[in-house]
């Protein structure tokens, strides 16, 4: 049991919304998703005591840079402290929805993966279809987005991404889901390959069946 980590979920329960970190197997299988040697930009939403947040940084490049928004100030203060000699790491005791302001004041145009273990399910509709659409604007073509969540219920909402993946993973307390969101890769030019609404919702929900 971590006990900062319990100490902080009685505090916050909804807003921490777990009693334990990610395991560790959860931890590899999400760094398993993300390409190290093309990830210049990595933004973590909710980072908590940092379980993610120490993997990617072991894994990045040393030109790469690590951008954490976390809610809980006493998290924020751990996290500084563990990262203290590592200057790829921004720790921002900010909400996940102040990525565009924090990309224009750091002159980042795009962010190539953004991960979030935030509880997306108890942000109201309209916060979580914003943030969404702030996440799908600041990945570039072929940039993901890479939740997990003990239910699946943001594929509904996250149709703005033209490809997702999910998987349920078990090796976790309690299992999760992982999914990945990627944004479409570029086509002629374009951003989205081009195709119907319809035709962009069939492709969704087939591919994200899970
Ligand atoms: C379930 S914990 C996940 C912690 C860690 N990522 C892990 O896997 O163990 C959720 C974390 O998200 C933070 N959080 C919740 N809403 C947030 C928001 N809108 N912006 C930034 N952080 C948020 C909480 O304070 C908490 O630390």
């Amino acid at each position: 049991m971590n006990a900062l980590f319990f100490k902080r979920f009685l505090q916050r329960p909804f807003q921490i919304a777990s009693i334990v970190p990610s395991s560790r197997a959860l931890v590899e299988r999400v760094a398993a998703k993300i390409d190290f040697d093309r990830a210049r930009v990595i933004v973590e939403y909710g980072p908590g005591e940092g379980v993610h947040s120490r993997e990617i940084a072991r894994r990045m490049r040393s030109d790469s840079r690590l951008l954490l928004f976390e809610l809980d100030p006493v998290f924020c203060r751990d996290l500084e402290r563990q990262f203290a000699d590592d200057r790829r790491v921004i720790v921002l005791n900010r909400n996940a929805t102040e990525l565009p302001l924090e990309m224009d004041g750091r002159g980042i145009t795009h962010c190539d993966y953004i991960l979030s273990g935030i509880p997306f399910s108890i942000l109201e509709i309209d916060k979580k279809h914003a943030l969404l659409k702030a996440t799908y604007d600041a990945l570039p073509p072929g940039g993901s987005f890479i939740i997990y969540q003990v239910t699946n219920e943001l594929k509904q909402h996250a149709t703005i991404f033209d490809h997702a993946e999910s998987e349920y993973f078990l090796q976790n307390i309690p299992p999760m889901f992982i999914t990945e969101f990627r944004k479409g890769p570029m086509v002629n030019g374009h951003a989205h390959p081009a195709r119907s609404r319809q035709n962009h919702l069939e492709q969704f929900s087939s591919r994200n069946s899970a």
